[in-house]
Order: C-alpha cells, then structure tokens, then sequence
C-alpha cells in the first residue's frame, strides 16, 4: 500500500468539516472515486465528492451538515445507505463502507458493513478506487491497494478483483470500463477486456436509463469511435445499438462493393465531434445512415442502392429512442430531422441554385447550420482531390445559404400573406381556395418568382385570386 500526502487535494475547507464531524462521531472517512481519480488526473475541481464512512455514512451527512454555514439540508436515500449534502457548488454523497457487492439498483438494502478495504475491492477500477484520508492523524494520505495511481500513469482501466466478479456485481460497469476508456483515452487491460467479451450477454439486466448514460458520455468524448469500436469488439454493441451493428460488412457483387457504413459512421462521428459539442448533433451524426442496412440493394444498372435510406432511417430514430427510453420530444425531432434531410445538402452541392438553397433553408429551418455540419463531416473519403471539392461545393452552399438569407429571409419563414387577409380579401368562407393561394406565394418566393415582401406578395395573390376566378372585395 503506498502511502503519500495529498493534501492539496483537500484544500477546499469542505474537507475540514468533514474530518472535524468524523472526530466528534469518532468515525474513519475517505474522499474516494472520481474525485480522487480526476485530482490525480488533473481533470479541474470535480464537484462531485464521494465520502466512505467506516460506519454510518449517513450519521457523517448529518453531522457535517450541522457544522456547514446554514446547515444544508441532507437527503437520506434509505435503500442505498446513502446521504447527500449539498454546499454551495459542491455535492457530497455519503455512503458506509461495505463488504459485499455494489448494488445500486437492489432492492435489497441489507449490505454488511466493512473495512475501507473491503470497500475498495468492491469497486470497479483500480483508478476509482483510490482513498484519501479526511482523518485528521492522516490527513491528506492516499491509500491506494490496487496501485491506481500506476494504472492512471501507464493509461490502463483495470478492475481491482477477478474481472468476472467485478462485472458480474454490476454489469453496467462493463460499460464504464468503455466509457472511461473513451473519455480518458486508456486501454482496457487484457484480462478485464475478455471478460467484458464474456460477460456482454449480462448487459441485458441493466436498466436502459443506465445504459444511456454511459452512451451519451461516450458521445460526448473527444474521440466518440474509441468507445464504439470497443463496444463492437466486445459484441456488447448489437445488444444496446443493433441499428449500427447492423451496418457492418461490405458485400460484393459483381465486382462492386459498398462502403462499410459502421466504420464510415464512427469517421462521421469523430469529425463531427471535433466542430460540436452538442450532444444530440453527435447522436444525429451516428444515426445518420442506420436507414442503410434495411434498404441496401443491388440493382444490375445503379449498383448498390439505398433508396429512401435518410426517411426510413428517421423512423428508425424514433423507434430507438424509444426503445432506450430516451425523450421522445424536440431533441429526438431534431435528430429524426437531421436524419431525414442528411443529404439533400449533398444533392444540390454540385449545382448550387437560389431556389434550391431557398428550399433547403426553408425545410431545414432553425437547423440549416447543424445541417451543414454534419454533411461536412460526412465526407470521410480518402481521395484528397474528392475530399477538397466536396468541402469546396459545401463552402458554396454555405456561401449561397448567406446570400439568399439575406436577401429573402426564409430561415423562419412567415407567410407575407396571412389566411386572414386571403379571407377578407376576397370574401371567403372557409374553403380550398385559401390554401390554394398561400401555398402559391409561398412556392412563387421559394421559387424566386416574387421577393418574400409583402406587397409583392399582396399583388401576386390577387392576381391568384383573379385566375381562380375569385371576386375582390376591399
Ligand atoms: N462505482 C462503482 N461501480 C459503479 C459505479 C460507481 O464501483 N457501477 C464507484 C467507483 O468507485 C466510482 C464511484 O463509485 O468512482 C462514484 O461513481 P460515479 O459518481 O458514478 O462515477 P465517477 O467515478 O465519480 O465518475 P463520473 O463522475 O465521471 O461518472
């Protein structure tokens, strides 16, 4: 066991008070986890603090949150043993040391209390299993049995006992090993690697929500394809995303072959992630050709074909957030519309017409820009002379976008012509003919007929109105 000060680590007074109520309840403590992992790491202040108590963790909650200013309230989570305090920006959860597995979603709340180093071996890597002392003859001592900190330098996620049982008390945790890999760019150490082979079957107990998390953490990383190549390798992938397993493979026939759309995605992906951080842009970009393996053809003239791939794949994007429990609201409409319009930019790019990019903005809306984005990085061909010409005709769109945007102003397009004065123009009672009308000026400005300007438009739809044989009453 190495033992060294780090009491740098514990400069926020938060860590006093700590180490003060531990003496007055006469307890042992230890800020443990992440906190220590990421101060290690030099990954900024995390505000989130994880305290083991030998004991009562809750005991601790209470006693710190009456020595905090304003005593903060402490929220018991019965079932967990659990207590969490909050302290300005800070977070601190409390837990009792334990014995036996980590069961975060028992319903079960009967779990032995243990040593700090029971509780250290039922963690899940060595890296988040390193303890540093808040008692006040130890203050600031790392204790750390599984070597963390060599784990951390050398780059490797390991588990602290057999992998098999570390995974099997939490399986989710087989995803962890991925994410974390992915978000610290570590390789997952062999033995803990092949169980996670293994195991990937048990995957399947772990709640959705769980399993979301992790996913939108490894979205969220700078190098997102780390994760997903890993979760391909392991075969967890077609029990969480059979939608982008399914992608894989290049077949031949022939002599012509496809792109691998599985690989060609994660390229996608990590293009993407180094212009946005928006997450759910990221989801669109991994989603954005899962339509491909349902609609794959081979026709004896075109070759291989995926008809209609961006509007099946749009209604796949609904069945898989569904299926993960994911919000079926704007954030999936958004994606599903990604989805559906990836590659009308690509269609207009190599004749770059005003009414073609007055179409596009106008069904692409508020989301022209992530739009833009994403077919960008869906270039991932390797032919330098392709790869400059398609950013050059996608620079020429963009270009196009800010001229007609300008001039026409049909990002959120607002008829210049509302129902109401069609109406009372022509002295209408409900019927065909309103639409008939408004539809025409909207299709005369997208079509660059007319100017988007009221009055061009009020005299386009009286001269629409005449043609219908319609009278003008005002
Ligand atoms: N832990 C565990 N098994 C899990 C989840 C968590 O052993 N399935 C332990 C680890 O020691 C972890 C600590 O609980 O460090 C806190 O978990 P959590 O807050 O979920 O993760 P962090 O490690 O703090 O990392 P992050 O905040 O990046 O999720």
């Amino acid at each position: 066991m190495t033992i060294k000060k780090h009491t740098n680590a514990l400069s926020n007074p938060v860590f006093k008070t700590v180490s003060n109520a531990a003496t007055q309840l006469n307890l042992e403590c230890y800020v443990i986890g992440g906190y220590v992992r990421d101060y290690i790491l030099s990954r900024g202040d995390s505000k989130d603090i994880d305290i083991v108590a030998v004991g009562s963790g809750i005991k601790l909650a209470e006693k710190v949150s009456q020595l905090l200013p304003g005593k903060p309230k402490v929220s018991v989570f019965k079932n967990y043993g659990t207590a969490m305090v909050k302290s300005g920006q800070i977070e601190l959860e409390f837990v009792g040391a334990r014995k036996e597995s980590y069961q975060e979603d028992s319903r079960n709340p009967a779990v032995e209390e243990g040593t700090l180093e029971d509780d250290q071996n039922r963690r899940d890597f060595t890296i988040n299993a390193m303890a540093i002392s808040l008692n006040e003859e130890t203050f600031g001592d790392l204790l750390d049995p599984f070597n963390g900190i060599q784990d951390l330098k050398n780059k490797v996620i390991r588990t602290p006992l057999d992998p098999d049982i570390t995974f099997s008390d939490d399986p989710l945790r087989m995803l962890r090993a991925i994410r974390f890999a992915t978000q610290l760019q570590f390789k997952i150490e062999e033995k803990s690697f092949t169980s996670i082979t293994n195991n990937a079957e048990r995957i399947k107990i772990i709640s959705t929500e769980r399993i979301v998390d992790e996913l939108h953490k490894i979205l969220a990383s700078p190098k997102p394809s780390i994760g997903f190549a890993i979760l391909n390798k392991t075969h967890l992938l077609p029990h969480i995303l059979p939608e982008l397993s399914d992608l894989k493979g290049v077949d031949e026939i022939k002599g012509q072959r496809h792109k691998d759309n599985f690989w060609h995605t994660l390229e996608v992906v990590d293009n993407i992630a180094k212009t946005t951080d928006n997450v759910w842009l990221r989801w669109a970009a991994l989603l954005h050709d899962i339509g491909k393996a349902p609609t794959k053809k081979f026709d004896k003239k075109a070759g291989w074909t995926f008809h209609a791939h961006e509007f099946v794949g749009s209604k796949m994007v609904y069945k898989l957030f569904k299926r993960l429990k994911m919000p079926l609201n704007e954030k999936m409409k958004f994606v599903q519309k990604l989805v559906f319009m990836s590659s009308r930019p690509i269609v207009i790019a190599s004749d770059v017409t005003d009414s073609a990019v007055r179409r596009l903005v106008f069904d692409a809306g508020e989301n022209i820009d992530d739009l833009m984005t994403l077919c960008e990085a869906d270039i991932t061909t390797k032919n330098p002379v392709k790869f400059r010409k398609y950013h050059e005709n996608f620079r020429k769109v963009r270009d196009k976008i800010m001229e007609v945007e300008e001039r026409d102003h049909i990002r959120n397009f607002q008829p210049p012509i509302s129902g109401e004065e069609i109406i009372k123009t022509f002295n209408l009672k409900p019927s065909r003919e309103i639409g008939i009308i408004k539809d025409a000026i909207k299709e005369a400005i997208l079509e660059g007929k007319i100017p988007n300007e009221y009055e061009d438009a009020k005299q386009f739809m009286l001269q629409k109105g005449k043609d219908l044989g319609l009278k003008i009453v005002i």
